[in-house]
C-alpha cells in the first residue's frame, strides 16, 4: 500500500464537519479503514480520523501498544468508531499534554472530561454504546473533535503551555 500523507493544520478539510457514514460492510469502508491504521502505526500515533487523511467521513481509529511517542500509557486495543457521537461527558476533567499527527513536534496541555459515554457503529454497522475512562476515554474525544473541524489548540485554556516538544 502507497505511503498515505497526514494533513498538517492549516488545510481546509481539518476544518469541516465530516459526513456520515451510510454504508456498511463496504470494501471502501475497511479499505479506508486499512489506511487509517497504517498511517496510524507509521507515525506512531495514538489515534487518527479519517478528515487527517483527507477523507472528510466520520471515522476513527485508535489503539496503544509499545508507543515510543507514549511510553508510559497503558495499552489501549485497536478499535475502530464510526459515526462516533459522545453523549455524556464527566464534569471531572484531567489535564494532559497533547499531540497530533496534523500539528507534527507540538504540545499543548488540553483539559478532557476523565470518563464519556458514546454510541457509534462498527465496521459492519452494529450499534455499541460504550463507556471510556482516562486516556482512552480523551482520545475519543480528540479524534471526535476532528470530525467537527477541531484542533487540540482550540480546547487549550492555557496557551503558554503550547510549545515544541523538543524545547
Ligand atoms: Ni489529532
Amino acid at each position: 500500500m502507497e505511503e498515505v500523507n497526514i494533513l498538517k493544520a492549516g488545510h481546509p478539510l481539518l476544518k469541516d464537519r465530516s459526513e456520515d457514514i451510510t454504508e456498511f460492510g463496504s470494501e471502501a469502508l475497511s479499505e479506508l479503514i486499512n489506511r487509517l491504521f497504517m498511517t496510524m502505526r507509521s507515525h506512531h500515533g495514538a489515534g487518527l480520523a479519517a478528515p487527517q487523511i483527507g477523507i472528510s467521513r466520520r471515522v476513527i481509529v485508535y489503539g496503544i501498544q509499545n508507543n515510543p511517542r507514549y511510553p508510559d500509557a497503558e495499552p489501549i486495543e485497536e478499535t475502530v468508531l464510526i459515526n462516533p457521537e459522545i453523549y455524556f461527558y464527566s464534569n471531572v476533567e484531567n489535564e494532559y499534554y497533547e499531540g497530533c499527527l496534523s500539528l507534527p513536534q507540538l504540545r499543548g496541555l488540553v483539559p478532557r472530561a476523565n470518563m464519556i459515554q458514546y454510541r457509534a457503529r462498527t465496521v459492519d454497522g452494529e450499534h455499541i454504546d460504550k463507556t471510556a475512562f482516562g486516556f482512552e476515554a480523551r482520545i475519543i474525544q480528540h479524534e471526535v473533535d476532528h470530525l467537527e473541524g477541531i484542533l487540540y489548540p482550540s480546547r487549550m485554556q492555557d496557551m503558554s503551555t503550547f510549545k515544541y516538544l523538543e524545547a
